[in-house]
């Protein structure tokens, strides 16, 4: 095999061209065209390849986007071209007056040609391109002086390690922000939450955190993106006459650019843009604050030049603030269907953007004391997208005398049962368990809902009535009904009653993994419930399971085995199935997965190349899993069986080479028929 290690090079190529490829589908085009977990076995392959012939490993291969060390501090970078800021406008009037300045400098009557942009809230960077290859990343600081942070911009999977195609200059400094999704920075905070770490204030703040990590191992953990919207230094090479066409080459360069930008004319549909773009801020996957407009024509951008710090060619256009100042009013505390209690704060109502807000969640005990938030505090309050207002901080400075921190209550409000609050748990729970009202609402809200049994009709408002006046005491309960108790209720009509008769009637046709669900034990989504379905077939067997016996199903760790385990346990729950299935509550049992050791493929280990004739290759490891064998992307001494389908590429080399049994297409599909 005198070719071998080019033929190993080549493949490298390969597969670092469409990983590339597909990072550009991706992010440039938001257009992904394979699944993850394709994308993942890509990656992996590429890294085990790499890790067997080092010396082959380039440093733009997407496997090279974390670099070694952690840094001892920041270099300075000087920006040649200054990283500008942009004038604010917060009125139509403010606008319509920027654009008759620049009418007027520019002498000319003509509507002018203006780009539209999103202004994302992130922080801003200088990505420098020399000879197409990213050499380094800076933030904008003080606008002349920045910080070299190219260790970590080159963990973020948006951010080129070099540009496609060609045209490109020989210098190229990009400018765009870099932001942390929206629901990234949920997950991130929410995490941090459970495990009693700090939170961050909002995304922005979450990325500049993320960006100013010495160890990039830090900031290649958090999910940021990159849009980019300017030029820096050019040399060696032209770029377009206009911003718009700029923009266009950036993305065939590969660099990401933010889908909602346009091109118009004049000023008129600049205003519409920036209420378009209002209308649709809360639907967004990031953070805005505003939009800018900037002139399109370079020409004219460079006649009218700078004032101070910001262009005359661009301004922002700013929408209300998402956050403001209000007082708390009283803390209250909201029990949960598990028994977690919450803390919320009440507010004396305030607009944030447009929407009036008088509660705001506390999360938990650990948060108000870190952010010591107590009853007569003037406080900072956050709202974005659609989830629910948190309080950001407390204005110390304007806190009243006399004021008290804020003690976890020894008894629930609702049902007086022990609050407990166990050593290294963030979570304080109510230990009435379904004697709590609270507790049974909301239980009962879950079993009724549209992914469990799917009870329509039966609405919270409908559910809080029926526990309060006790004529549901369980989720068995709603089933035992007459019309007439349904009748009772408030403004409740005869065609009403009768339809959520007819409904909870037809509810009780279900399938097994929904009334797992249904049942609502802690942790057990709907993912792990049809886990437990597919594992042990009926619900006899999964009541009888044990702990290890509940972690031999798939995603089951000791945490969640113990919540089924001791759910089934108690009694009360054990009559309850019984009851409901009394009531006509049923489904059709399946059967069960076999076992693991027992499936004939158990411990073989299959490896795919070149293309099969009469599946694809999808369809071929999803045969072979079901039998139990593992499908892997790369050949190693552990390979029991390659399967070579036409043009099979170099994995069939390295088969022969490690002496790896190869099958025909034709050899596999005999296999798989004969066990
Ligand atoms: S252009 C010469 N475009 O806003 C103009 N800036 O308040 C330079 N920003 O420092 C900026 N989105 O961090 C521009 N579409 C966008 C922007 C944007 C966000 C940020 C940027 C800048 C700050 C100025």
């Amino acid at each position: 095999m005198k070719n071998f290690p080019q033929k190993i090079s080549q493949h490298l190529e390969q597969l670092r061209q469409k990983i590339d490829e597909h990072n550009y589908s991706y992010y440039v085009l938001d257009n992904p065209t394979i699944p993850d977990a394709e994308y993942d076995r890509l990656f992996r392959e590429l890294q085990t390849l790499e890790s067997e012939h080092p010396e082959l490993i380039t440093p733009d291969s997407p496997t090279q986007r974390v670099g070694a060390q952690p840094l001892k501090e920041f270099a300075a970078v000087t920006h040649e071209v200054p990283m500008l800021s942009l004038d604010n406008a917060f009125s139509e009037l403010e606008l319509i007056a920027f654009d008759k300045r620049v009418r007027q400098r520019l002498e000319t009557d003509k509507p002018i040609e203006y780009v539209c942009e999103p202004k994302l809230d992130g922080v801003a960077v200088s990505l420098r391109y020399e000879k197409g290859v990213l050499t380094r990343g800076a933030t904008r600081g003080d606008g002349l002086t920045g910080e070299d942070i190219t260790q970590n911009v080159r963990t973020i999977p948006a951010v080129p390690l070099h540009l496609r195609g060609s045209g490109y200059p020989d210098i190229l400094e990009v400018r765009g922000e870099i932001y942390m999704p929206l629901i990234s920075f949920e997950n991130y905070n929410a995490k941090a939450r459970a495990a009693g770490e700090k939170e961050f204030a909002n995304p922005r703040n979450a990325t500049a955190g993320s960006l100013r990590q010495l160890d990039p191992k830090i900031t290649a953990s958090r999910p940021l993106s990159l849009f980019c919207y300017a030029l820096g230094k050019v040399a060696g090479g032209h770029v377009a006459d206009k911003h718009s066409d700029m923009l266009e080459d950036f993305k065939g360069w590969g660099l990401p650019v933010n889908p909602e930008i346009i091109h118009v004319t004049g000023i008129e549909p600049c205003v519409e843009f920036f209420h378009h773009m209002a209308a649709i801020r809360d639907s967004l996957p990031y953070e805005i604050d505003g939009v800018v407009y900037k002139v399109n024509r370079f020409d004219q951008q460079r006649e009218l030049g700078f004032i101070s710090r910001a262009p005359r060619w661009a301004i922002a256009h700013k929408f209300p603030a998402r956050e403001e100042m209000t007082q708390v009013e009283a803390i209250e505390f909201q029990v949960g269907r598990t028994g977690a209690i919450t803390p919320v704060a009440r507010l004396a109502p305030v607009v944030i953007s447009g929407v009036t807000v008088s509660n705001a969640t506390l999360h938990n005990m650990d948060e108000v004391w870190r952010k010591d938030v107590r009853v007569g505090d003037m406080v900072i309050v956050r709202r974005a997208g659609d989830v629910i207002p948190d309080v950001v901080s407390v204005i110390l400075d304007k806190r009243p005398a006399h004021t008290h921190k804020v003690l976890l209550p020894k008894h629930c409000p609702v049902c007086h049962a022990e609050v407990i609050k166990p050593e290294g748990e963030v979570v304080a729970r109510c230990t009435g368990g379904l004697f709590c009202q609270a507790q049974l609402k909301e239980t009962i809200k879950h079993f009724a809902s549209r992914r469990a049994l799917d009870i329509e009709g039966l609405g919270d408002k409908i559910i809080e009535q029926l526990v309060t006046v006790k004529l549901a005491r369980d989720i068995a309960d709603v089933f035992l009904l007459t019309k007439a108790q349904w009748l009772s209720l408030e403004r409740m009509g005869e065609k009403s009653a009768q339809n959520l008769i007819d409904a909870l009637d037809k509810s009780k046709a279900t399938t097994l993994p929904r009334f797992m669900y249904a049942l609502g034990i802690r942790e057990v989504g709907e993912a792990t419930a049809l886990n437990l379905v597919q594992h042990f077939g009926g619900l006899a067997h999964i009541m009888q399971a044990d702990e290890l016996q509940l972690q031999e199903v798939a995603d089951i760790g000791p945490i969640v085995a113990a919540n089924i385990a001791g759910f089934f346990r108690q009694p009360h729950n054990r009559e309850l199935i019984a009851k409901l299935q009394q009531l006509g509550v049923h489904w059709q049992e399946m059967a069960p997965r076999p076992k693991q050791n027992d499936l004939p493929l158990n411990g073989k280990t299959f490896v795919l190349t070149g293309t099969l004739a009469t599946m694809t290759r999808d369809a071929a490891k999803e045969q072979i899993q079901a039998l139990g064998g593992k499908v892997s992307g790369s050949v190693s001494a552990k390979t029991t069986y390659v399967v070579a389908g036409a043009d099979p590429g170099f994995k069939l080399a390295k088969a022969e080479e490690l002496k790896v049994q190869i099958l025909s297409e034709d050899e596999l599909l005999q296999l798989l028929k004969e066990l």
